[in-house]
């Protein structure tokens, strides 16, 4: 048993969890998305000092919403690495703050590792290895999963975060932000076949192209360049065509460089995390290819995909048991591989 209070501030979401190991007990999550729309994006500046207003509430509504008290708590985790400086700071600085005064053990939580163990949650019973396809606003990543904190990173993007392209996109489409539902939405009334599209390929030295790298640049130049000529037209702007035609380019570039890579490293289950896992056609594809190749595959709950500190607990309980405990005196890294999560903790 280890009951873990966790915090998670990295971008545009207060949030605080209790976990007792895969059990959650209470999950609260403040989303600012309203508060960064008028801007269409997240606004750092603004974000920290909305973490900085919300911070002490959702402590409050995490501990009554689990009907305890600090006594009952064995540590505290936090997000420090990768995100927004400013933001991981008020996460990092507040849990630091109760580890001194409730003298409980710490430890700062790799906010990948995060939406790794979202999976564990949602599937007690799944055990590594796996291959965990991340795809949210920020990142864009294919990681082998061995165990506790022993992650390769096999693919990545090179450019745009595949969350990233969707908000972009929408804006063009002029359909608001965040674009991914928006897009989602629209694409439900458009032909997935409309337009032909670009998948993004990273061409390699010695030939070839990478099997499992992304790129969404010369995707986004193309829904430019056609939405700039379509705008041009007589005829209606065929919006719901353009959404789904992206949406569906996404989706299938994302489902082949995901099944490759499962199959060249012999594993069997597929999870999947972050805020583009919610994706309509993603969800499609991908569960069709997994079915094709005999492979299974696992997204949780929209809940849990999106950023919440249930994973950051959740993660932190796995490395509590382990012993590792982090030093007071671990600062936030606004870019960490996750490879490197070891550099987080000391083992006891
Ligand atoms: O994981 P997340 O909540 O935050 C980050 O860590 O970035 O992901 C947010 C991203 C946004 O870019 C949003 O547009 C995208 O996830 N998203 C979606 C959908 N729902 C959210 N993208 C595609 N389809 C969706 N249904
Ligand atoms: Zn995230």
């Amino acid at each position: 048993m280890a009951i873990i209070l966790a915090i998670e501030t990295s971008c545009d979401e207060t949030a605080v969890a209790i976990v007792n190991n895969r059990n959650v007990y209470s999950n609260v999550v403040s989303s600012q998305i309203q508060t960064h729309q008028v801007f269409g994006g997240v606004v750092p500046e603004v974000a920290s000092r909305q973490h900085l207003l919300l911070i002490n509430a959702c402590l409050d509504q995490a501990l009554q919403g689990a009907g305890l008290g600090w006594p009952d708590i064995e540590a505290i985790a936090v997000t420090v690495a990768p995100g927004l400086a400013g933001a991981l700071m008020v996460g990092v600085t507040a849990a630091k703050t109760l580890a001194m005064v409730h003298q409980k053990p710490f430890l700062g939580v790799h906010h990948l590792e995060g939406h790794i163990y979202a999976s564990y949650l949602s599937q007690p019973e799944l055990q590594p290895p796996f291959l965990c396809l991340l795809v949210s606003g920020g990142h864009t990543s294919l990681i082998h999963v061995k165990g506790c904190g022993d992650y390769r990173q096999l693919g990545t993007t090179r450019d745009d975060a595949a969350g990233e392209a969707f908000d972009k996109v929408a804006r063009l489409l002029d359909l608001g932000y965040p674009g991914g539902p928006a897009i989602d939405r629209a694409a439900k009334n458009g032909d997935a076949a409309a337009f032909k599209l670009p998948e993004g390929k990273i061409s390699l030295p010695q030939g070839g192209y990478h099997p499992y790298d992304s790129s969404f640049s010369g995707l986004k130049t193309a829904m430019l360049r056609l939405t700039q000529e379509l705008k041009q037209s007589p005829e209606p702007f065929p919006v719901d065509d353009l959404a789904a035609s992206f949406q569906d380019t996404v989706a299938r570039s994302l489902t082949k460089k995901t099944i490759r890579c499962a199959l060249d490293h012999g594993l069997t289950t597929i999870t999947v995390g972050g805020g583009v896992a919610a994706n309509s056609r993603l969800r499609y594809h991908l569960q069709a290819a997994a079915e094709e190749n005999q492979l299974q595959v696992f997204f949780p709950p929209l809940k849990l995909c999106t950023d919440n500190a249930a994973m950051i607990a959740c993660a932190a309980a796995d490395h509590f048991h382990n012993g590792d405990r982090s030093p007071l005196t671990l600062g936030i890294q606004s870019r960490l591989a996750v490879e490197q999560v070891g550099q987080l903790y000391v083992t006891n």
